[in-house]
Formats: C-alpha cells, sequence, structure tokens
C-alpha cells in the first residue's frame, strides 16, 4: 500500500516508553511528570462535573477559558489580544498541525531548526512542503546566519521552539534581535513559535514573542496547559495569532475537531483564576538542581538545562557507541530509559549525548541517578 508518510514509523518516545517497561526500567524518556496534579485542580474538575459543560464547547474556545487566555497573555507578556485572536486545541500537537495545515501551501518551505521536535516534520509533509533543515551549533545555540541563508522567496515559514526540546537552551535578548530582523527583512514569512515550555525557564526568563510587536503580527504562537501544569494526558493547550491568520487556522480546526474537551476547558478556566504561573519556573528547577546534583559523581557530562523539563548528557567518557545503541543498552542492562539526540536531526547528526527528563518524583530521580552513577 502506498503511504502518505512513508519515512515515520513508531515515535522514539512510545518505543522507548514500551522499552521501559519490558525491562521494568525507570523511564526518563518520555517528557511527562509522574507526580501529582495540583489538589486544587482536581477539586475544580470535580465541581464543575456537575455543571453545564457536557455538550459542545464553541468551535474556537470556551468564553470563560478564552478570557483568562487574555488576562494571562496581558499579564505576562503584556499584550493585548482579543477572543478573535485565540484558539484552543487538543493539545500543542493539535494547534501545530491545524496552524501548517492551513498556512503552508505545496512546494512552500518551511524552515525548521534542529534538533527539531518530531510533530513538525509529518505535517509538511503531508501538504506537499518542502522542510529546510538547519542545525544547531553544538552547543545548541542558534547560527542566524544559517538560518537566513536557508530563507529564499519560496519560505513561507520559520519554526522555532523556545524554551527548547530536546536541548534544554532558551533563547537570549541577541537570538529574539536576529529572528526581528529576519522578520523585518521576510515579508512573506510565518513563524510558528512553539513555546509549550513558557513557565518552565530556570536562571532566566522566557522571552515570548508575545512581547515582541516586530513578529508577533506574522506569529503563531503555540501553549500547551498540559506541559505547564502538568497534565499531558488533558490533550488541551491553545494558539494566538493575528485574526486573518487566525480564520484560516480555524477553517481547519472546524473540521478536525470542531472544539475541545469543554469540561477540560471550564475547569482550567477557574484554575487560571487561583494559580501562580510564576512559581513553576522554581519548582521544576528543584528538580532540575536534585538530578544534577544526584549525578555529579558520575562519568556522564552534565550540559547546561536553562528551561523545559530535560538534562542533556554527554557519555563522551564512557563510550564511543552510537546513541540509539547506547539507549538500548542502558535500558535492557541498566534499567534506565532515556532519548537519543540524534533522532530530533534530520540527518541523524550524533554527538553521543542523550535526552533525560527530570520532570519526576524525588524517589524516581535519586534511584534513576544511582543507576547512572555506577555506568
Ligand atoms: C516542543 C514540543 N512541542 C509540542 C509538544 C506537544 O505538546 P502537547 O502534549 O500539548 O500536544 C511537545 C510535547 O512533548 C513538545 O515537547
Amino acid at each position: 500500500m502506498q503511504s502518505k508518510l512513508p519515512n515515520v514509523g513508531t515515535t522514539i518516545f512510545s518505543t522507548m516508553s514500551k522499552m521501559a517497561l519490558d525491562y521494568g526500567a525507570i523511564n526518563l524518556a518520555q517528557g511527562f511528570p509522574n507526580f501529582p496534579v495540583d489538589e486544587k485542580l482536581i477539586d475544580i474538575f470535580k465541581d464543575s462535573l456537575s455543571e453545564n459543560v457536557h455538550q459542545y464547547a464553541p468551535m474556537a474556545g470556551n468564553p470563560l477559558l478564552i478570557e483568562e487566555i487574555i488576562k494571562l497573555t496581558q499579564k505576562q507578556y503584556g499584550r493585548q489580544i482579543d477572543s478573535a485572536e485565540i484558539l484552543v486545541t487538543a493539545g500543542a500537537t493539535q494547534a501545530i498541525f491545524t496552524a501548517i495545515q492551513a498556512l503552508v501551501f505545496k512546494d512552500d518551505e518551511v524552515v525548521i531548526i534542529d534538533p527539531a521536535y518530531d510533530c513538525y516534520v509529518p505535517a509538511i509533509d503531508l501538504v506537499g512542503g518542502k522542510c529546510v533543515h538547519v542545525s544547531l551549533e553544538t552547543d545548541f545555540t542558534v547560527d542566524w546566519n544559517k538560518v537566513e541563508h536557508a530563507i529564499n522567496s519560496k519560505t513561507k515559514m520559520l519554526i522555532v521552539n523556545n524554551p527548547h526540546n530536546p536541548s534544554g537552551k532558551i533563547f537570549t535578548q541577541a537570538d529574539i534581535q536576529s529572528l526581528k530582523q529576519i522578520f523585518i527583512k521576510n515579508h512573506q514569512l510565518y513563524l510558528l513559535s512553539d513555546e509549550v515550555y513558557e513557565y518552565i525557564t530556570f536562571e532566566e526568563k522566557h522571552i515570548s514573542i508575545n512581547s515582541i510587536p516586530e513578529i508577533r503580527e506574522r506569529a503563531i504562537i503555540v501553549s500547551s496547559f498540559g506541559k505547564t501544569f502538568h497534565i499531558t494526558g488533558w490533550k488541551i493547550g491553545y494558539l494566538i495569532a493575528p485574526e486573518n491568520i487566525m480564520n484560516e487556522i480555524k477553517k481547519v480546526h472546524q473540521f478536525l475537531v470542531f472544539c475541545v474537551n469543554n469540561l477540560a476547558q471550564v475547569s482550567l478556566a477557574k484554575y487560571l483564576q487561583v494559580v501562580d504561573v510564576d512559581s513553576l519556573g522554581s519548582f521544576y528547577q528543584e528538580k532540575r538542581d536534585y538530578f544534577r546534583t544526584l549525578i555529579q559523581g558520575s562519568k556522564f557530562e552534565i550540559l547546561p538545562s536553562e528551561g523545559s523539563f530535560f538534562q542533556a548528557l554527554s557519555y563522551k567518557n564512557i563510550t564511543k557507541q552510537k546513541d540509539t545503541d547506547f539507549v538500548i543498552e542502558l535500558v535492557k542492562n541498566h534499567g534506565i530509559a532515556a532519548i537519543p539526540m540524534s533522532v530530533f536531526y534530520e540527518n541523524n547528526l550524533d554527538n553521543q549525548i542523550l535526552r533525560f527528563c527530570f520532570a519526576k518524583d524525588n524517589l524516581t530521580l535519586e534511584k534513576a541517578a544511582e543507576k547512572l552513577c555506577q555506568i
């Protein structure tokens, strides 16, 4: 049978999670938290069950949640948006897929920065677009000259992910200035800004494209409540884009899902009135620091982690094996699952680095660290 996505198999996340289960290994591979959800959110969810929330929500989102997203965007990024500029989606994945379907045409080029999260390329392939890959430098910084060189009159979209999965790097003011220059020069370009880890940054604060007027008029900005409130299983997020762009995205959304789980939307609307998103950074920073302290005596080299759930570790001092082979050895012989960084590159560049998720309870981190220190 002919395949529309001949190069797509099971994602590395499913593969490694299954291997972790099969071998009884500690799963630091997939990016989901394993600690309890905030009790306040559980109580709000239970209370909302008895309300009139069991039928379809309005297509673009429940007005209660839209109102809270407007307030949050104003408070966090000083951006005043209108309800017409918001779309509540079934997670960031659907947001990204929908935006690409709506905006990228056959033979349009889309610039992607590798290592890149894995849902961008298949969405572009399905519309017959062409992915143009630019690699990050070995320290995971962006060479903006390379990005600029990759852009031509056929380039419809640039996709960036900040804070970055899998490296844990975040954009500096200088990065944002370079991005601004690219958008000033290229009037045809849209920016798809994947900011799902926007509240999970450590020493430095996240710079959202919401706060950059020169870019946001042509930007589609992606957020995920799943990542922000450690409820990845709820699959709920949202997009912000100027109304003319959003109108096209909504045309696709209404025939893809029509609307998103209403009970989840109402619960999140009420939760946003009581939760402090600013405390998330320090919550995760403690986890990052704890994990880093625990593995300090190991042979792994601990690379910088500035945001996201992820800690990249180099194993150059341990073995010369390919990262895809070493992760299998780790699961089978050492009882720990990680993600090989090479799978996030189009050309499978292997710098002997693995990605570990530290969004786990302390006991899991302790057990994982004990294993890593024995290698
Ligand atoms: C960079 C990035 N974008 C998007 C997503 C998808 O988020 P969601 O679970 O809200 O669909 C993830 C999830 O791991 C991610 O890491």
